[in-house]
């Protein structure tokens, strides 16, 4: 008999629904949100009634694309938390209803630990304990992974996500909603050769507000001299904006390797997916003979192959919730 999980993700603004067999990955659908640019950035209402609008026909296309039948399906898993709530209760409401109507389990997931375990959706999959670092547009952590269950948040930031820093600094050069990408594109044409100041922060922490206000001033320093100065220097400003916030992670990466001990080492979120993140995790991880993991692209962003991957083990370790499990907006475990 397969155990075959029905995941959806609608935590932010993508919806998405996957279908995932005995582990596997069979389906993995996401509709984006384009309404948001025109905002240059996610508004929740209008991200609930696109979820509203997006869920049926992206269930449909899951279930299709796997080639399988409702009636085949195991449990519905659903992101539980963190994230918005209008989006969320679209998410958790669809699920509660399809477990109901099939007669099935439901298991909550959290999304941060559904990132987490987005590796165990590809080969080679990490051993336990590794270290990941989750970066995306609401989170900066580093967790130290014991099992699929247990995990804890070592280091995290004291103000703006990896993902912020870049979409802020990016819409400060006039780059579209969300910037990271875009940032990226740029910055393979650049060289960083504007220095941004590090923070100080103690121990695995991190913050990035100081160097979002660098980048302020010294945009506004610039442009007071020479207006065109962002125009003629965009792909070096972005090749400088992310080396800048690169060297920030990988650095408390190191030190959160070193002070643990261990060497596996993963990477996962929405940044996961910036090539300048990518390129030097492979080279530290090369110099200090660590394991590296880096997320497949489909993996990096939200997606719910890792909502179900998450569910899988859930399921196999017997962990479901009832019809009562409400939303939650903060929080690694939803405690
Ligand atoms: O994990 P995710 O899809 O959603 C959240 O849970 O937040 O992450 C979205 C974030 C955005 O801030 C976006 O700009 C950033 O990931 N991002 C990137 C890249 N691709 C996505 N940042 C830098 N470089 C990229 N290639
Ligand atoms: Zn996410």
């Amino acid at each position: 008999m397969y155990i075959t999980i029905l995941a959806i993700e609608s935590s932010c603004d993508d919806t998405s629904a996957a279908v995932i067999r005995d582990g596997n990955v069979l389906s993995n659908c996401i509709a984006n949100q384009e309404a948001h640019r025109q905002y240059g950035g996610v508004v929740p209402e209008v991200a609930s009634r696109a979820h509203q609008a997006n869920i049926i026909p992206v269930v449909d296309l899951a279930l299709r694309t796997a080639g399988v039948a409702k009636r085949e399906i195991s449990a519905v898993a659903f992101t539980r938390g963190p994230g918005l709530m209008g989006s969320l209760l679209v998410g958790t409401s669809f699920a509660k209803a399809f477990a109901l109507s099939f007669g099935l389990p439901l298991i909550e997931v959290n999304h941060m630990q559904a990132h987490v375990l987005a590796h165990f959706a590809e080969e080679p999959k990490p051993a336990f304990p590794f270290l990941c670092l989750t970066v995306s547009g609401g989170h900066t952590q580093i967790v130290r992974v014991e099992n699929y269950q247990d995990m804890q948040v070592i280091g995290e930031t004291l103000d703006d996500a990896a993902g912020e820093a870049f979409d802020k600094t990016g819409k400060m050069l006039g780059l579209g909603y969300p910037a990271g990408p875009l940032v990226d594109r740029l910055a393979r044409q650049g060289q960083p050769r504007f220095v941004f100041p590090e923070p100080n922060i103690e121990g695995l922490n991190f913050s990035f507000s100081g160097f979002k206000t660098a980048v302020l001033y010294f945009l506004r320093d610039q442009t007071a001299q020479d207006p065109k100065f962002i125009e003629d220097n965009l792909a070096d400003i972005c090749a400088s904006v992310q080396h800048t916030i690169v060297s920030f992670l990988i650095k408390k990466l190191l030190k959160a390797a070193r002070q643990t001990g261990i060497r596996e080492i993963a990477i996962a979120g929405g940044v996961s997916a910036n090539s300048g993140l990518r390129e030097a995790l492979v080279a530290l991880g090369q110099k200090q003979n660590w394991k590296t993991y880096i997320p497949q692209m489909q993996f990096c962003t939200d997606n719910a192959a890792m909502i179900g991957i998450t569910g899988y083990y859930k399921y196999l370790s017997g962990q479901f919730c009832g019809q009562d499990a409400a939303p939650y907006v903060r929080g690694f475990t939803g405690q």
